[in-house]
């Protein structure tokens, strides 16, 4: 069976529901737990065979591109001052990846961002992991591979991952569709923030896909819409309209979405991951409780 050897990172946003902690730097560099969120997305990348990295970054983005950087300054400092054991925490600067990066010269929504990638992965499928979700707990998912596997199988112009989520959120996400049930669907439609009332369902996009190269002429000609930005979900939904194939796939219990995009997400990952941690979670917990009390 093929992979998927390219993913397109979108980091471009502005993080405005984040202000002001994102005013001098990435909302995907805001830490969850030990690790900034964008370290979790290429470790889920990089442990399905990613090989190539493409961030769509923007002004204010470049701590993204020297986080992944081998740093030998560092490195020496740390054995010189004997602090050897430090030295795994930089392990995945050694990840068999390699890194790119291209910028997105006007922020005109996600589907804009990734047609900034065009060029870069030409006739190849790719995948497209948005930079400020994590999927699973410390993103122990291997959603990518069932993606790819799902895409080859069944000769699909894109898999979308998708999340239920409660009735009364539909309208912060892309909702799908679907033609029938199960876990593994074929998508009839995709509707991007639609109010309850029009909601088809409450499968909601989780910030995983992956595409044919045909959905680069789709995002060429799609115009803007919900919030006048170019959206990745109008894209799809033309891949539809012109019969194409997208399927959908439902993330396994125990595979959510941790997207951290506005205070109450992120201080809810933040909680969650601290907890988990494996030195520090138990005492942690203790603490809150504490606090609770
Ligand atoms: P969001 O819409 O959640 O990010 O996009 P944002 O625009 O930064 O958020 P707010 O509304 O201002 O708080 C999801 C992902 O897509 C990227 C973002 O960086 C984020 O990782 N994105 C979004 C782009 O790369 N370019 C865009 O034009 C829009």
């Amino acid at each position: 069976m093929p992979n998927i050897e390219i993913a397109v990172v979108p980091v471009a946003g502005l993080g405005t529901r984040l202000l002001p902690a994102t005013k001098s730097q990435p909302k995907e560099m805001l830490p969850v737990g030990r690790k900034p969120v964008v370290q979790y997305v290429i470790e889920e990348l990089t442990r399905v065979g990613v090989k190539q990295v493409l961030f769509i970054t923007g002004p204010g983005k470049t701590s993204i591109e020297n986080h992944f950087d081998l740093n030998g300054e560092l490195i020496q400092t740390l054995r010189e001052t004997g602090k050897e054991d430090l030295l795994a925490e930089l392990a995945f600067e050694r990840k068999p990846v390699q890194y790119f990066f291209t910028r997105q010269r006007q922020l005109l929504g996600l589907g804009h961002a990734v047609l900034c990638a065009e060029s870069f992965v030409g006739d190849r499928p790719f995948a497209v992991a948005l930079g400020d979700s994590i999927i699973g707990l410390n993103a122990e998912s291997d959603i990518g591979q069932r993606m790819a596997q799902v895409f080859f199988a069944q000769g699909a112009d894109a898999v979308v991952a998708f999340e239920r989520v409660p009735q009364d959120e539909v309208h912060h996400y892309g909702i799908a569709k679907p033609k029938n049930g199960g876990d593994i669907f074929e998508i009839a439609d995709v509707i991007e923030k639609p109010s309850a009332a029009e909601a088809p369902s409450n499968l909601a996009i989780a910030a995983r896909y992956v595409f044919a190269p045909k959905i680069f002429d789709a995002l060429r000609r799609t115009k803007p819409g919900k919030g006048g930005e170019i959206q990745l979900t109008d894209a799809i939904r033309l891949v539809l309209r012109e019969g194409g194939k997208v399927i959908g796939m439902s993330l396994r219990a125990g595979e959510r979405r941790y997207d951290i995009g506005n205070f109450d997400a992120y201080f809810r990952a933040f909680v969650e991951f601290a907890l988990a941690d494996e030195k520090y979670g138990a005492a942690f917990r203790e603490y809150l409780q504490t606090l609770m009390r």
